[in-house]
């Protein structure tokens, strides 16, 4: 056998590729729970949704984030379609919106247009705890204005997700300016000078790096590399008056909306069309490792794509990371999953009354279940029970003579004999009409 053979089955039963997973039910709590927070919190901002194909051309990537970058590299998932087109599976969110609003004249709405998305991405990343080759991440970005109080305004918005999510406290933000691409040009070269005697130290990654991309020798995690970044100039002391001036505002505004940040002159981060701000949102234990979520202003992106020049700033984080964070804190998040009744029949005559008992339920807001398939009693309130159903409404021929329904409840024991004309009534009364779950989006078009 293969070692492909083995990943595509384990004992004869087909697996999912590696680094991917399935969402289950209890994990979509959780998922739920967030694009909630993150919907309400954008809308309050005045942001609006927008999906964007989960494919695209590859040079939408290469262009936008950089070809010298770990992520076009060695990252997409890239395929060619029938024609021979080389496309792919969108690592991050940025681009895409980018050539959206390039492409969909977004520039002659009123400016800044604000835009966010809740999608999954995908990364040929090598699978670890928090590192996924499919991962979620919601996103927001501001396009289309060049002001410090925006980079705040971001990197307030994401903070506030976190605090609602009842995970700020376990993450410091890091900030750095990388200045404007010209000053920078300044800096590489004195960077590239510094380590010019010294690249038998870095790793074979760096080494690459110092020829392609020599700002990530700053955030390589290898001990080696981190003394030497450490010793290595800081960009700050090369930004230009302008991007010096952005930083301090944005420093000030942080300040005054009582924001916490960390000065991290080694925060280049990953991808290349930063342009001054960036941050991230470290782990408090295992800094850059796991960071939740990351950011800047990239005011050079959307002319690099074939648009006008536009300024934009914005931020991205992990579903899967902030779940995991969540869970670590032991975070249970409110769901509605629950059942309020659980309906049991015996016998073909008492089924059929169950069904249209179980649809008026389900109208009037009850949460309704009923094993309809099964046909020992016993079977079905055990099952009711492994359910959490409070109560249980029981129909067997009897019952269905006499037209009425039998409602036990499930905690103490007890059973009721209620008309079946009132039971929708009577089983509203034990649950309470608050509990009710009468939200029903269809009637919103009809007033
Ligand atoms: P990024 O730092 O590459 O930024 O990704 C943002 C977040 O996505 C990360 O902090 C992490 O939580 C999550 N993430 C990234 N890769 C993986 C993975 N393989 N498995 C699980 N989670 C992952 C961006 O993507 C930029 N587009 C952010 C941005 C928006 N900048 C400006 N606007």
């Amino acid at each position: 056998m293969t070692e492909d053979q083995e990943e595509i089955s384990v004992d004869g039963v087909l697996q999912t590729p590696k680094g991917v997973h399935d969402i289950l039910p209890d994990d979509h709590e959780y998922h739920t729970f967030i694009k909630k927070v993150v919907r309400h919190r954008l809308r309050q901002a005045g942001f609006r949704r927008i999906t964007t194909p989960i494919f695209e051309f590859t040079e939408l990537f290469q262009r936008g984030i950089g070809s010298d970058t770990d992520i076009v590299q060695k990252e997409m998932y890239i395929f060619q379609d029938r024609k021979g087109r080389s496309l792919t599976l969108k690592p991050e969110g940025t681009a895409g919106v980018c050539r959206a609003y390039i492409q969909n004249g977004m520039m002659n709405l009123p400016q800044p247009v604000q835009l966010y998305y809740i999608e999954p991405h995908f990364r040929y990343d090598r699978p670890q705890k928090g590192r996924y080759r499919q991962f979620w991440q919601f996103g927001f970005e501001i396009i289309g204005e060049s002001d410090p109080a925006l980079d705040a305004q971001i990197i307030y918005l994401a903070n506030l997700i976190n605090k609602d999510l009842g995970i700020a406290n376990l993450f410091s933000i890091q900030l750095n300016s990388i200045g404007t691409p010209e000053s920078r040009k300044e800096y590489i070269r004195v960077l590239t000078d510094f380590y010019f005697d010294k690249e038998r130290s870095l790793c074979e990654q760096c080494k690459i790096r110092l020829k392609t991309n020599p700002l990530r020798l700053l955030d390589c995690k290898e001990e080696s590399c981190r003394i030497l970044a450490n010793l290595a100039p800081k960009i700050t002391d090369y930004l230009d008056a302008e991007s010096k001036e952005f930083h301090e505002d944005l420093k000030e505004y942080l300040t005054e909306l009582e924001i916490k940040f960390v000065e991290n002159p080694s925060l280049v981060r990953g991808l290349d069309y930063y342009t001054k701000t960036v941050f991230e949102f470290w782990d408090k234990t295992d800094g850059a490792q796991n960071a939740i979520g990351g950011g800047g202003r990239y005011d050079g992106l959307i002319e690099l794509l074939g648009g006008p020049k536009t300024p934009s700033v914005g931020y991205a984080a992990g579903i899967e990371r902030i779940i995991a964070n969540m869970k670590r804190e032991k975070i249970r998040v409110p769901h509605k999953d629950v059942i309020h009744i659980f309906v049991a029949q015996l016998g073909k005559e008492a089924k059929k009354k169950c069904l249209s008992i179980i649809a008026n339920l389900r109208e009037a807001g009850v949460k309704t279940m009923g094993a309809l398939g099964k046909d020992s009693i016993k079977t079905q309130l055990r099952l009711a029970d492994k359910f959490g159903a409070p109560y249980t409404i029981i129909v067997g021929l009897t019952e269905v003579r006499e037209e009425v329904v039998i409602i036990r409840d499930m905690k103490v024991g007890t059973q009721k004999t209620v008309p079946m004309k009132d039971v929708v009534k009577e089983v509203i009364r034990l649950i309470g009409k608050e509990n009710l779950d009468t939200y029903s989006p269809g009637e919103l078009l009809y007033g």
